[in-house]
């Protein structure tokens, strides 16, 4: 079979857009694309592509899914041609079999013991008098860090050499392949040789909330670039489902955590007695680790660089964050570019009294706005109050919006009541087009149930509704599909009222238990084209829909257990009596116990 890194692989380097866009004309709607779909005839376009989940559906005919699922289905081909259609297109050659399984292959557990031991020679390497005085000398003298807490993040050093941690990995007893499945090394394409893939760096282990080694990430000590090399994803290690120092910060966390963006403003951060910071491992936040934070605190503190990029940055931040349900606060630092900078300048009680100084999201966002505007000139009040009005138009609650609302005209000096109107016709718009959307999809369920793919849903409705969102859930949160696979939640295949469901239930775990981790693209194995239309869709009609993600999981896993009880009794004329057969062999039991 072909490996989870190199399907990953090739999804990423055939940007959907790119793909989808060489065979239809995409415009852009939002976040999303839109065009008429290739795969039925329409005047109105109704073929989406969603950039953010890598995804496409059309709204008209049911098809969707990946980017490999589009190809199988536009040029007719199965799974496995297509990815092979889309390696080529990619410039990438899938090794033949065993060459790419068996580096894949390694277990979790290997990989972090050779972390272990890689992070346990870094951090000799630092307190050696020839290979780490540099490294040391840039800590203490350049960073103004304490021995204290170098030790306490175990930072290292890789020597300025090609070959010493190689050598001494080797020693231990881990192999090439090994090596550089772990990002340790890499493999020279004239040599055929490894050679040590951090070098002459300061190296910070990333560790996981139970303690493992997951990856590193290495600074250069002087303006040389890359400024970071950091471990990229391998079968233990996803840098979208980790936060450096979580392994600290998890106990620090219960009111609020601060979400920087540099490894060394964290490091400061900690040694000045915040240790409720955190960083993303070099990327932008993704909404998996926005559900991190969800699970361990309730506000979060956004302290980005002051540069525009990490301004913007903040907003992606503020949007994932707030979706789900975290009190999100800016800062803005003043006379400084990151934390590390404004503690070093200003000190740490200062850094105190700004963080308690945040702003809300909505205050963040209105200072933005108002940013760009001149607000002597009556064009740009304009300008800036329709800005305004559209931002608080998205805010749920009636009271927030008229608190935001006041604000906004406090700053703007326009009329209370002018905004307000403003506000609520956005909004009526909005909700007009929320209805829409909905009726359409409960539209397109109604038409669905009489369809090929799942042709028992219309003979158990209720169950087989219930089904999709349960398979929603556990195809867009990792915890759910984990808890169902590993039994945990009293969940099996057994529940399922229709084959369809049973199917896709089965194949979930399947893939959720590999030990290369879960890969939704391979369901393009077990699945053909419209099957997965409709896995697209199940997928899509869950994330529209509102939170409280673990209470209708739960009520879902009921309806179904519910749903398929009257099913057996129907089925089964002594299910009643078997029922009263087992009470009494238990009242029996019970009884002589
Ligand atoms: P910064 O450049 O703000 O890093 O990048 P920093 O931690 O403040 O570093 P110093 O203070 O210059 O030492 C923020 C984060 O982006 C990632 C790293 O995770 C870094 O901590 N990054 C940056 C990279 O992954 N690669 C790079 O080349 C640069
Ligand atoms: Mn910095």
């Amino acid at each position: 079979m072909i490996s989870r890194a190199i399907i990953d692989e090739i999804i990423f380097r055939n940007d959907i857009e790119q793909v989808i866009g060489s065979y239809v004309t995409l415009k852009r709607a939002g976040s999303n694309m839109n065009g008429l779909c290739p795969f039925h005839s329409e005047k109105t376009p109704s073929f989406t592509v969603f950039p953010a989940t890598k995804s496409f559906y059309c709204f008209g005919c049911g098809a969707g899914g990946d980017v490999i699922s589009f190809v199988m289905r536009h040029e007719n081909l199965d799974y496995v041609d297509a990815l092979e259609f889309l390696a080529a297109r990619a410039g990438i050659t899938i090794p033949v079999d065993g060459e790419s399984e068996k580096q894949n292959g390694i277990p979790r557990k290997r990989v972090y013991e050779m972390n272990l031991a890689a992070a346990r020679f870094f951090r000799d390497c630092l307190y050696d008098e020839k290979y780490g005085k540099a490294a040391m000398e840039y800590l203490v003298g350049k960073r103004k860090l304490d021995m204290a807490t170098i030790k306490h993040f175990g930072i290292g050093c890789s020597p300025d050499n090609a070959w010493m941690l190689t050598n001494h990995m080797k020693r231990l007893g881990y192999n090439d392949e090994e090596l550089s499945a772990g990002f340790l090394c890499g493999i020279g394409k004239n040599s055929g040789k490894p050679y040590d893939y951090f070098r002459n760096r300061v190296i910070f282990p990333i560790i996981d909330t139970t303690g493992n080694v997951v990856a590193f990430g290495g600074r250069v000590l002087d303006d040389s670039k890359p400024k970071y090399l950091n471990t990229s994803d391998t079968p233990a290690f996803k840098k979208s489902r980790h936060l450096f120092a979580l392994n600290f910060a998890r106990k620090h966390c219960e009111e609020r955590m601060i979400l920087c963006e540099g490894y060394m403003d964290v490091v400061a951060l900690h040694a000045a007695g915040f240790e409720n910071a955190v960083a993303t491992l070099g990327t932008a936040i993704t909404s998996e680790q926005a559900r991190i934070f969800a699970k361990y605190t309730k506000q979060v503190i956004i302290c980005y660089d002051s540069d525009d990029a990490g301004q913007t940055a903040a907003n992606k931040a503020i949007r994932l964050l707030s979706e789900v349900g975290i009190d999100v606060r800016v800062l803005r630092l003043e006379g400084a570019k990151d934390p590390d900078e404004y503690i070093k300048k200003f000190g740490a009680d200062a850094f105190g009294r700004v963080l308690d100084a945040g702003v809300t999201g909505f205050d963040f966002k209105l200072g933005n706005i108002i940013k760009k505007y001149n607000l002597a000139v009556s064009e740009d009040v304009i300008k800036a109050s329709a800005e305004v009005s559209q931002l608080i138009a998205y805010t749920n609650s009636e009271v927030e919006r008229e608190l935001c609302i006041r604000k906004a005209v406090d700053i703007l000096k326009v009329p209370f009541e002018a905004m307000k109107n403003d506000v609520e016709r956005i909004r009526r718009g909005l909700l007009r087009e929320m209805k829409k959307k909905q009726s359409e999809a409960a539209q397109m369920s109604v038409k669905n149930l009489d369809d090929r793919v799942n042709t028992d849903a219309s003979r158990n409705v209720r169950g087989s509704r219930a089904e999709e969102t349960l398979l929603g859930l556990m195809l867009i949160f990792d915890e759910f599909r984990h808890e169902a696979a590993t039994g945990k939640i009293g969940l099996s295949s057994e529940d399922f009222v229709t084959a369809f469901g049973k199917r896709v239930f089965d194949s979930l775990c399947r893939l959720e238990l590999d030990e290369q981790g879960f890969s939704k693209s391979l369901l393009g194995l077990d699945f053909n084209a419209d099957e997965l239309g409709r896995i697209e869709r199940i997928e899509l009609e869950r994330r529209s829909l509102a939170r409280n993600d673990r209470e209708v999981f739960l009520a879902s896993i009921a309806a179904l257990k519910k749903e398929k009880a009257t099913v057996n009794s129907e089925n089964d004329p002594f299910a009643d009596l078997r029922l009263k057969q087992e009470l009494n062999k238990r009242a029996k039991e019970n009884k002589n116990t």
